[in-house]
């Protein structure tokens, strides 16, 4: 298949995009998402689900995604649509997630502005911070500055009053976005020369400096000890796996877009593992970073007769970076100082990410509608500052919580990451891709990169989906009610939200493009089908495996249980379909030929039904693991395996990259 000859914008070198794209990977999820996600899920038991999506799944979707952006030259939305016209709107679902996205990143980023400029009104009032305050009641200052002197936050899903203190930064927040963009990738492969390595600056010192204060090891206990029951809710995989997908930007059209301004001859497989292992790095550190400064400050506290242990202030999300750490920061000397550097680096993380999801939603419209970007760009900045308002108002932070919570979890991208392997793997020649991030790379893919994308990956998303959705839904769940019979006016909303995504991606790809870009695999239709008996043997045989497994569901409560024979006659069943179809898949794909549609079908239905028997087994089994909620972790020590845990961490950054870079180096000597 012949590229299209054509002039697209690129970016000025292999550096620029490497840090554009681990800009848009490191963000707000990295400083302020991942510590405390380790920390609520099992401390250093959570890197066991984290690491192996990290490399299981995120590395491989990353290259999948570059190797189609790449390839197709083209924003999401038309890039799926040259893989054929009715995949247009996965690439539409992921923008527009990407679009809820940017209503509310920015709003973090606005806190981050205020709380820099709180840091910098401590310097001058000479070294007091508003939110000082020493012992617990210190804690309690810090959290009612955060939550009532700034938020005026109210309860409820009540919205209450727009914020005036909030307005300007966010608005401040909006037009360093904006100017970053305005002029293109050629400008913003200049900035992240500085927004990515600044702020990686930043945090080692931060961590340096934790880590060097007397009682730090303590904190860390609180990250790194693990708490091993924590591996047995869904819960702690489906945040290790949506966290992966968040902090990679993974499934909402940046990454595949940003690669379709890579030159045409740039690696692929190799920058997509050094963004891969720089973003764990980003996110490992920071823990270390905050959690040894917790330490220090329970040290401290301690010392001074009014003890304040890490539990004590540690709380989920926002509260981490806007009271426990500014807390921590008020209890050591030179505290605003560091606060600065705290929320600058926030910022300068953060940035970069806004302004990616911004320009994958703009290249996606204008490669659509051959708008200009320079009157596209001033509009969707308007409109999502406009949506911004709805965050900050008084109840602004709890909404934005459960919005973050939808986008991000099973509803959001898990289901999209899914449906992105299942189509590209099973309706498209994923050969074709593999072989186009071959040809430019470093080091080579083997065929196991189809098989994860088009079986693997599917069937542990798949199980993850269904895994939560027995969890929500599963017998004496009532979803969209509270336990008083009310309606959980959070959940309807975040469902209206994740529900009118794919309703409006469709419409968005039904609308006639300025382009004819489905045309780019159209010879697809006129090709010799084959296989046709094979396809329809495992069609067959998925839907009896389908047949038994909802009988099985409907007349025994051993569903999923894999000591049931039905059950086990089931996988089996799926498990062959799967293999003839992904036989058939490899054998008849080629340029001229086409292997039957029952095949991709089948291996589709398959890949879900091994998922749902898996899940259903998951459910039972962990379902009456005992969960101990909270782990007193009082010692002042690290424990044995955490130090191990600490050590493997560290090899395997090191030893990634150095084989990353080895490979790079190796690469460039042959060509010259
Ligand atoms: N990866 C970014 C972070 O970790 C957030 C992000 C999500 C950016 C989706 C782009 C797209 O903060």
């Amino acid at each position: 298949m012949e590229m299209l000859e054509e002039q697209r914008e690129t970016w000025g070198s292999r550096g620029g995009f490497v840090l554009a794209a681990v800009g848009s990977a490191v963000g707000l999820g990295n400083l302020w998402g991942f510590p405390y996600k380790l920390y609520s899920y099992g401390g250093g038991a959570f890197l066991i689900p984290y690491i192996l999506a990290m490399f299981c799944i995120g590395i491989p979707m990353l290259i999948l995604e570059f190797s189609l952006g790449h390839f197709t030259q083209r924003a999401a939305p038309n890039a799926y649509a040259r893989t054929g016209r009715k995949k247009e709107f996965i690439g539409w679902w992921g923008i527009i997630l990407g679009f809820v996205i940017i209503t509310y990143y920015p709003v973090i980023l606005a806190y981050c502005v205020s709380f820099m400029g709180f840091s910098i009104q401590g310097i001058i009032n000479g070294g007091k911070l508003p939110w000082a305050g020493t012992g617990i009641e210190g804690v309690e200052n810090a959290k009612t500055f955060f939550s009532q002197t700034y938020l005026g936050a109210i309860d409820g899903p009540a919205l209450g009053s727009i914020r005036t203190n909030l307005i300007i930064p966010l608005l401040i927040t909006w037009v360093a976005m904006y100017f970053c963009i305005f002029r293109g990738v050629k400008l913003v492969s200049k900035i992240v020369w500085l927004t990515v390595p600044l702020p990686g600056l930043m945090l080692v010192v931060l961590a340096v400096r934790g880590l060097t204060l007397e009682g730090s090891m303590q904190g860390l206990v609180y990250f790194l000890d693990p708490v091993w029951s924590q591996l047995a809710k869904p819960s702690t995989w489906r945040f290790a796996f949506g966290q992966v997908f968040f902090s990679l930007s993974l499934a909402f059209g940046v990454m595949l877009t940003y690669a379709s301004f890579l030159h045409r001859k740039s690696d692929i497989n190799n920058n997509a593992a050094i963004i891969g292992l720089a973003d764990f790095v980003t996110s490992f550190i920071a823990g270390l970073a905050i959690f040894a400064t917790l330490g220090g400050m329970a040290f401290v506290t301690a010392q001074a007769g009014a003890a304040v242990g890490v539990e004590n202030v540690v709380d989920a999300g926002p509260g981490l970076a806007f009271v426990a750490f500014p807390y921590a920061l008020a209890q050591l000397p030179g505290a605003p100082w560091w606060s600065l550097v705290f929320f600058f680096t926030l910022i300068t993380l953060g940035i970069d990410s806004g302004f990616s999801i911004t320009e994958s939603v703009l290249a996606g419209l204008v490669d659509k509608t051959g708008w200009r970007r320079c009157i596209v760009l001033p509009v969707m900045s308007l409109v999502g500052l406009g949506f911004g308002l709805f965050y900050i108002t008084q109840g602004g932070l709890s909404w934005l919580g459960v919005i973050d919570g939808f986008i991000n979890g099973t509803w959001g991208i898990a289901f999209l990451g899914l449906l992105e392997c299942v189509v590209l793997g099973w309706l498209y020649r994923i050969e074709t891709l593999r072989e186009h991030a071959n040809e430019r790379s470093d080091w080579q893919l083997g065929k196991w990169w189809n098989y994860s994308i088009r079986i693997f990956i599917p069937i542990i998303l798949g199980t993850l989906f269904m895994w939560s959705l027995f969890d929500d839904f599963g017998p004496g769940q009532n979803f969209f009610k509270d336990a008083g019979g009310q309606w959980n006016i959070y959940n309807c909303v975040g469902m209206a939200v994740i529900a009118a995504a794919p309703v409006l991606a469709i419409i968005m790809s039904l609308i006639k493009g300025a382009q004819r870009d489905d045309d780019f695999t159209d010879s697809q239709n006129g090709l010799i089908v084959e296989a046709k008996s094979l396809g329809v043997l495992a069609f067959l045989m998925t839907v009896i495996a389908a047949v038994i497994i909802l009988v099985t569901a409907k007349f025994s409560s051993s569903f999923g249980n894999l000591s049931g024979y039905s059950a086990m006659l089931a996988m089996a069943l799926a498990i062959a379909a799967i293999i003839i179809s992904n036989y058939v898949m490899d054998r008849y794909s080629t340029k001229t030929v086409r292997p039957s549609a029952f095949a991709s079908w089948a291996g589709i239905i398959g890949t879900l039904e091994v998922s749902a028997l898996i899940a259903g087994m998951l459910v039972r089994i962990t379902r009456d693991a005992i969960v101990a909620e909270t782990v007193s972790k009082a010692s002042a020590k690290l424990s044995g395996t955490s130090y191990v845990i600490l050590g493997a961490v560290f090899m395997i950054i090191v030893v990634g990259m150095s084989w990353c870079f080895y490979k790079a180096i190796s690469r460039q000597d042959e060509e010259e």
